[in-house]
């Protein structure tokens, strides 16, 4: 399919090849295909089941499967582990009184987060270009995923991290598997600020998701849960927001298979912040007739502390496009959700857990009814940030936003035992009693 760079803002054409991360005019690039090239939607589908019993990599790739939606590049410029694939659980729906509830589980791609689909486009892409290095500004998981892509690669990766502010999990993926790691003395916000100022006069390639090859990757999160329900989706899609890297990609992907006649109705995106974290919730309550970041964003969930969202633009599109909604939800709710998930074996870092959380308020005020399907997208594991997962099983975690007496429901101490078989058996009998 021909594909072009257009600027969402301006609507400039440039071609694929282009280096540039944006417009001239500053605004953010798509990845356009021409869809009036693709393949009617009955021969689409075909193709697509037919790839779930191949061996090929290209096919095994729950990214690349989707190919005719992403990318055509040959096989072997593909930078893949695969990744993709991930579990679709069903959660028990009873207790919202919804008709469906589906947790996307992204924390089962190869470096342990949704950034992985992205990131074998952004870097497929990039050692076609013939990048010299990559670089991206991070909370922790984009620079998990592109150590490891970059490593797959043998590409030289830099990796911009805010000090003391990323989950242990994550800073120690990108240590191990090789990535140049600067720790930078400020937030997010302000290495992704620096990362955009100095990557095209020292020819570093950025895979931050204002890089618009990322989100073709990330839109395939949509297209395998359609695939995986049987070539449907559900009313209400829910998404953590902090840089909207995955709200700007899911709006792509639902246009686009609207426009493919691969779906007739288009279901709702929520996307959830955290309370300190929430300038495109703050936005979306003046319909987004004006932006203010946030200067001092916090949150326990380390991985969506970001006050000034990249993708912004893309994002706005998605919420008016799906009729979505945008909310936050306190810290104390997003650890309560994540004690649910986690006690139900979908365990997720906390950023994940908005989604539920999310889920909770949305029915809570009438704006999700009874009787709709639900997905979550849990976008990392729970390995990833052990920290805040032994704090709250420890009774450690005192996050914003109080509910004190439920989170004490969540502590789940080791117990101390010698090591004797009459003691142990005592220890069973209590904990069964
Ligand atoms: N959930 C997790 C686990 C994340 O790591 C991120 C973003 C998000 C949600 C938010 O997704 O940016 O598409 O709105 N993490 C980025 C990073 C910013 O650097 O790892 P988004």
């Amino acid at each position: 399919m021909t594909r072009n760079l257009v600027c969402v803002n301006c609507g400039t054409i440039y071609p694929l090849e282009d280096r540039r991360l944006r417009c001239a005019c500053g605004g953010l690039l798509d990845v356009q295909p021409d869809l009036h090239e693709a393949s009617p939607p009955a021969v689409l589908a075909q193709q697509i089941s037919s790839r779930a019993s191949s061996m090929n990599p290209e096919d095994l790739s729950g990214v690349w499967r989707y190919r005719e939606l992403v990318l055509d590049l040959p096989p072997d410029q593909l930078v893949t582990f695969p990744e993709g694939r991930t579990n679709l659980y069903q959660l028990d729906p009873t207790p919202f009184g919804l008709s469906a509830l589906w947790a996307k589980h992204e924390g089962e791609n190869p470096s342990g987060s949704f950034k992985d689909r992205g990131m074998t486009v952004a870097v497929s892409w990039a050692r076609h270009q013939e990048a010299r290095a990559l670089i991206c500004a991070s909370t922790g998981n984009t620079s998990a995923s592109l150590a490891a892509y970059g490593a797959r690669a043998h590409l030289p990766v830099f990796v911009l991290i805010p000090e003391g502010r990323i989950a242990l999990g994550k800073l120690a993926q990108a240590l191990a598997y090789g990535a140049h790691t600067l720790q930078v003395d400020g937030s997010f916000d302000d290495a992704m600020h620096i990362v955009e100022q100095l990557a095209a006069d020292h020819h570093l390639t950025v895979v931050n998701s204002v890089n618009p090859f990322r989100l073709e990757g990330q839109k395939t999160i949509i297209l395998d849960s359609w695939f995986q329900l049987g070539g449907r989706l559900p009313d209400w899609i829910i998404v953590p927001g902090g840089n909207l890297g995955n709200t700007s990609a899911f709006g792509k992907a639902l246009m686009e298979m609207k426009a493919l006649h691969l779906i007739d109705r288009v279901p709702r995106l929520a996307v959830i912040q955290a309370d300190g974290a929430a300038p495109f919730a703050r936005a979306a309550t003046r319909d987004f007739a004006a932006f203010e970041p946030i200067c001092n964003p916090e949150t326990v969930a380390t991985a969506i502390r970001i006050g000034n969202p990249v993708n912004y633009a893309k994002a706005v599109r998605a919420i008016r496009f799906t009729h979505g909604v945008v909310t936050s939800v306190s810290d104390a709710e997003i650890l309560l959700a994540k004690h649910d998930l986690d006690r139900q074996a979908v365990g997720c870092e906390p950023a994940s857990a908005a989604t539920l959380a999310g889920l909770r308020r949305l029915l809570r005020e009438g704006t999700i009814h009874a009787g709709e399907s639900v997905l979550l997208v849990i976008t990392g594991t729970l390995l990833k940030d052990p920290d805040t997962t032994m704090a709250l099983a420890m009774g450690q975690a005192a996050p914003a936003g109080g509910k004190t007496e439920e989170l004490a429901q969540c502590v789940n101490m080791p117990r101390h035992v010698t090591a004797d078989p009459d003691t142990i058996a005592r220890a069973i009998e209590e904990e069964l009693a």
